[in-house]
């Protein structure tokens, strides 16, 4: 597994496993995916269909693959298997689909800041509660490749880590959304000479943080984020400051989207680092594509939205510096009915660092 044996004894191997454990399998491409070798990993669920036939959960992990390694008609054929599975079991669940895609059409026309049909969901103090500890105990016990929250969390830092590096004036990093700030806990432990922030609406989520972690130099707030801006000043004049963000703008409306980085170019925020969810729209069959499509925002799930990340930079005056896909491995756990599950197999996370123009 560390790209030193032979493909051949590789082949051999994955062969035989197919035979012996479908679900050993699903380990050893999360860890091909872990070490960037996705045509591994696609051997590896071929082998697994080979023993119990095509099911959903190779189908979308397929998908996802075959889109991180820019094959995107391959990755849309494969989806294109998948809805068809999930359709004949649940023929209802593109409804659910149509009720969010209206909604995203409506917010577009009204220039809407959030979603509108289920905004019920935070509102809810238990769940906030119970969520909030179910990610506590993921980041306190999971792997990068075991956890759907911690392989996302994971990119992002990774993110985060290469722009520490290229830039030692960086004096704040802005969590934009963090929920469960365990990942700004442990950054601030290891960069103490950084100030994090932890920044999210939720109220009940950051009085849980603030109780659970504690550091010099770590902040934990909500309240509202213009004023928050204004208010955002690193020791020095001379140092910089990210606004970084993972799994949150997928929960905005486009124009929320636009707000944030908006306010951030004219706050002279220096870097933008972002990972968030690209995937198939259920009802179009296809994934959205920067550049491609024409809209710039497009609804995967009853809650989440691919945005046009490129786009929305440029506009805001940041230029990209780099942006790399990878497969999820996991199934990605969030509140969304059972029969639209399985269409989240199949997103991609796309991490992007981007700067401000000169
Ligand atoms: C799916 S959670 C992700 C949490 C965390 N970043 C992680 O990856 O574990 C999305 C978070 O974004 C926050 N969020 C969404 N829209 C927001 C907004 N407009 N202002 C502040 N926080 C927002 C939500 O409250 C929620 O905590």
């Amino acid at each position: 597994m560390d790209g030193r044996n032979d493909p051949q004894e590789d082949q051999s191997h994955l062969d035989q496993l197919s035979l012996f454990s479908p679900e050993m399998m699903d380990v050893l491409a999360r860890r091909f995916i872990a070490a960037g070798r996705y045509s591994d990993a696609l051997k590896c669920y071929d082998g697994i269909d080979k023993k119990i036939g095509a099911n959903i959960l190779t189908l979308g992990k397929r998908a996802s693959v075959l889109f991180a390694m820019g094959q995107a008609d391959e990755a849309n054929a494969a989806f294109a298997e998948l809805k068809m599975k999930i359709l004949k079991e649940s023929p209802n669940a593109l409804a659910m689909y149509e009720v969010a895609e209206n909604d995203l059409s409506i917010a577009l026309q009204n220039d809407r800041l959030e979603t509108n049909h289920n905004e019920s969901y935070w509102d809810d103090k238990e769940k906030i509660e119970s969520t909030w500890r179910h990610y506590y105990l993921s980041f306190k016990n999971s792997g990068r490749y075991t956890n759907v929250g911690c392989q996302i969390n994971g990119a992002l830092i990774e993110g985060i880590k290469t722009t520490l590096k290229e830039d030692s004036s960086l004096g704040i990093v802005f969590n934009f959304g963090t929920f469960c700030g365990f990942p700004d806990y442990n950054l601030s432990k290891e960069f103490p000479d950084t100030q994090w922030v932890g920044y999210d609406r939720e109220t009940l989520a950051i009085e849980m943080n603030r109780k659970a972690f504690q550091a010099d130099n770590l902040l934990y707030i909500d309240g509202d984020f213009h004023r928050l801006m204004a208010r955002l000043k690193p020791k020095r004049p001379e140092q910089s400051v990210m606004l970084c963000h993972v799994r949150s703008f997928t929960e905005m409306m486009p124009k929320k989207f636009q707000d944030v980085y908006q306010t951030a170019r004219e706050r002279g925020i220096k870097w933008l680092v972002g990972t968030e969810l690209i995937g198939p729209n259920p009802i179009s069959g296809r994934y959205f594509q920067s550049g491609v499509d024409d809209k710039r925002s497009d609804i995967i799930s009853n809650q989440t939205t691919s945005h046009d990340y490129e786009y929305f930079l440029d506009q805001a005056g940041y230029a990209l510096v780099n942006q790399t896909d990878e497969p999820i491995v996991s199934y990605h756990a969030v509140p969304v009915a059972f029969p639209l599950m399985p269409f989240l197999y199949s997103v991609v996370f796309r991490t992007y660092r981007a700067r401000l123009k000169a």
